[in-house]
């Protein structure tokens, strides 16, 4: 068996708001996975200015989409300096062509799908705040920074996001209903998805962290369950 063989190839799945990056930074903290954010990819170019940022800016601005041929561009380019990692894709693949894109290169083994009901999606936006450079991300209710407002690794200042708005929020929730909602049942027909309620605070992590230990090995870092 060849060591790409064994490397896992895994994507993580849920509405806006759903906790996709936050279980991704708890699962990297345990497993050796490389976390790719198609999101954080896309803030990374609006903060640069870069030709994708400044075009991703406009339909982000309106809760839409990024075109799939940009969107999936920019991921494949983004895992060709993957290939010898195990990863974890957060946001991508969103829609049905950008799914059937990826499989075109590589074989998808498992799909973590984040369950939570759009009510309780809108509540927890309202409360997000990020750190732009490094995309990590707090909640005011659910895990605060030490200091208020403040990154707790840079001590530099945490910022909401633009497209958390409420109304931009209702647009993307509907945005993911009528094209990413098609991607379960794709993988879903495919028997890789996994779904898991992630309706009461902090049950999601214990039940992805099960799963996980039995498909990828764990770093050195004590393993915990509420890390
Ligand atoms: P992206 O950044 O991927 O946004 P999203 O999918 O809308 O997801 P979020 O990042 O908003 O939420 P999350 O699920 O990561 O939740 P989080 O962990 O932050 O994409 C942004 C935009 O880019 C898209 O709208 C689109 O325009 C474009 N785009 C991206 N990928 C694309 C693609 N493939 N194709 C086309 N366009 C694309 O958690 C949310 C909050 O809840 C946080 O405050 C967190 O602290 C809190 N929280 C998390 N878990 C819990 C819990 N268990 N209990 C209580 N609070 C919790
Ligand atoms: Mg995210």
């Amino acid at each position: 068996m060849g060591a790409s063989a064994r490397l896992l190839r895994a994507a993580i799945m849920g509405a806006p708001g759903s906790g996709k990056g936050t279980v991704s930074s708890r699962i990297i903290k345990h497993f050796e996975l490389k976390h790719l954010s198609s999101g954080d990819l896309l803030r990374d170019n609006m903060l640069r200015g870069t030709e994708i940022g400044v075009l991703a800016k406009t339909f982000i601005d309106q809760g839409k989409l990024i075109p799939d041929d940009v969107m999936t561009r920019l991921v494949l380019h983004e895992l060709k300096h993957l290939t010898q990692c195990s990863w974890l894709l957060d946001g991508f693949p969103r829609t049905v062509p950008q799914a059937e894109a990826l499989d075109r290169v590589y074989q998808i083994d498992t799909v973590i799908n984040l369950n939570v009901p759009f009510e309780v999606i809108k509540q927890r936006l309202t409360a997000r705040w990020i750190h732009p450079a490094s995309g990590r991300v707090y909640n005011i209710e659910f895990n605060p920074p030490k200091t208020v407002g403040v990154d707790d690794l840079t001590g530099e200042p945490l910022v909401q996001r633009e497209d958390d708005k409420p109304e931009t929020v209702i647009k993307r929730l509907k945005a993911y209903e009528a094209q990413t909602e098609p991607v379960l049942e794709y993988y879903r027909k495919k028997g890789v998805l996994e779904t898991f309620s992630g309706t009461e605070t902090n049950k999601i992590w214990p039940h992805v962290y099960a799963f996980l230990q039995t498909k990828v090995p764990q770093t050195n870092q004590k393993a915990s369950v509420h890390p």
